[in-house]
C-alpha cells in the first residue's frame, strides 16, 4: 500500500490531500479570502496565511482520509511554478514532515499536477493526448506523451486567460478573482451582444493583452457618454467576454488536435471550471467525434489531491528528492 501526502501551497490555496493507491481519500482546500480587497493576490500576505492554514489543513487531511501520520509512506510538494513566498511555506512543511518521519520526499511541478489531475478517478485519457491547461497564471497547450513526459507545442506570450479575465473584472469594478463572477454574469447574457476582436497570433501561441486593451477601451467609451452603461450591460459584457476568450483558446485547441492528429482532449487549470469553456469543448469534440476530459470542479483549481496523484506515480518510480531541495519561482517541465 502506498499512502502518499500531498502539499499544495504556490499561489493564495493552502491545501493538503492524502492518497492510498492512486485513490484520493481527502483534498483539503484553505481559500485565502484576504486578497479580495486589493484586487489581486498580495504575495507577502498570501505566505503569512500559508502559514497559519497549513498544519490544519494537513491534520484535516489525515483526519478526512481516516489514515495515521504513521500510515504515510512519501510526503509530495509543489516545489514550483509559482509565488517564492507561497512556496516556501509548502516545502518547508513537506520537508520537516519528512524529516521527522524519516520518509522520501517527492518535488511536483505544479502544472504537470494540473494535467495529472486526470488521472483522479474512473475516466482516464489514454497517452498521448492534448491538454489545455488554463489558470490565472499559464495557458498551455501540452502534447502529454507520458506522465512525466510532457511538451508544451504553444502558450500565452503575454497575459494568461484567467489573468485576463481577472483583469477584465477588474475594469468592471467587480471583486478579485473575477472569472468565476464573468461565468455566473456571462450564463444572463448574450454572448454576441458585443463581439470584441480576436488576435491572429500564428501557430498555437496565444495572446491575450489587446483583447483586454480593447475590452478597456471600450468600456472606457461607452462609460463616457453613459454613466450606467456598466451596470445595464454587465451581463451582455461579461458573455461577450467570455465568448471572445473561448473562442481564441478552443481555435488553437482545435487547430493543434487536428495537427498532432490527437483526438483525445483535455482542459485543465482554474479557468477550466468556466462554464463556456467546459460546454464548448464539448460541442467541438462531439462536433469532431474526439473524446474530451473535463476535470472536477475541485480538481479545476489548485489544490493538492493533483500533487498527491502526481507524487503518486512518482512514488511507483521512486523518483525522491533530498532535502537540500528548494522552491522554484519557475519551473520549467
Ligand atoms: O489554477 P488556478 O486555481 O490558480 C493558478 O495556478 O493560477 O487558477 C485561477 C484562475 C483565476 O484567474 C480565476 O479567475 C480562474 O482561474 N477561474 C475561472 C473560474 N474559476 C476560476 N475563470 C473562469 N470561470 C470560472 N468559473
Ligand atoms: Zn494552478
Amino acid at each position: 500500500m502506498a499512502v502518499i501526502l500531498g502539499i499544495e501551497s504556490s499561489c493564495d490555496e493552502t491545501s493538503a490531500s492524502v492518497c492510498v493507491d492512486g485513490k484520493i481519500l481527502s483534498n483539503i482546500i484553505a481559500n485565502q479570502t484576504i486578497h479580495a480587497a486589493y484586487g489581486g493576490v498580495v504575495p507577502e500576505l498570501a505566505s503569512r496565511v500559508h502559514q497559519q492554514n497549513i498544519i490544519p489543513a494537513v491534520q484535516q487531511a489525515i483526519v478526512n482520509a481516516k489514515v495515521s501520520k504513521n500510515d504515510i509512506d512519501a510526503v509530495a510538494f509543489t516545489r514550483g511554478p509559482g509565488l517564492l513566498g507561497s512556496l516556501l511555506v509548502g516545502v518547508s512543511f513537506a520537508k520537516s514532515f519528512a524529516l521527522a518521519k524519516n520518509l522520501p520526499l517527492i518535488e511536483v511541478n505544479h502544472m504537470q499536477a494540473h494535467v495529472l489531475a486526470h488521472f483522479i478517478g474512473e475516466t482516464k485519457p489514454k497517452f498521448p493526448f492534448l491538454c489545455l491547461t488554463v489558470s490565472g497564471g499559464h495557458t498551455q497547450i501540452v502534447l502529454v506523451k507520458n506522465y512525466f513526459d510532457m511538451e508544451i507545442i504553444g502558450q500565452t506570450l503575454d497575459d494568461a486567460a484567467g489573468e485576463a479575465l481577472d483583469k477584465t473584472s477588474k475594469i468592471l469594478g467587480l471583486p478579485y478573482p473575477g472569472g468565476p463572477l464573468i461565468d455566473k454574469y456571462a450564463r444572463l447574457g448574450n454572448a454576441d451582444a458585443y463581439p470584441f476582436p480576436e488576435p491572429n497570433i500564428p501557430g498555437f501561441d496565444f495572446s491575450f493583452s489587446g483583447l483586454k486593451t480593447s475590452i478597456l477601451y471600450f468600456i472606457r467609451d461607452n462609460v463616457a457618454t453613459d454613466p450606467q452603461f456598466l451596470e445595464k450591460n454587465m451581463a451582455d459584457i461579461c458573455a461577450s467576454v467570455e465568448k471572445r476568450v473561448v473562442t481564441i483558446l478552443l481555435n488553437k485547441f482545435r487547430k493543434a488536435a487536428e495537427k498532432y492528429g490527437i483526438t483525445q482532449l483535455a482542459l485543465a487549470g482554474g479557468v477550466s471550471a468556466n462554464t463556456g469553456l467546459r460546454q464548448g469543448l464539448t460541442d467541438l469534440c462531439a462536433q469532431k467525434g474526439w473524446e474530451s476530459f473535463i476535470p472536477k470542479f475541485e480538481y479545476c483549481t489548485d489544490n493538492a489531491a493533483m500533487i498527491a496523484i502526481a507524487g503518486y506515480y512518482k512514488y511507483l518510480d521512486k523518483d525522491f528528492v533530498g532535502q537540500d531541495i528548494a522552491p522554484l519561482a519557475r519551473m520549467p517541465f
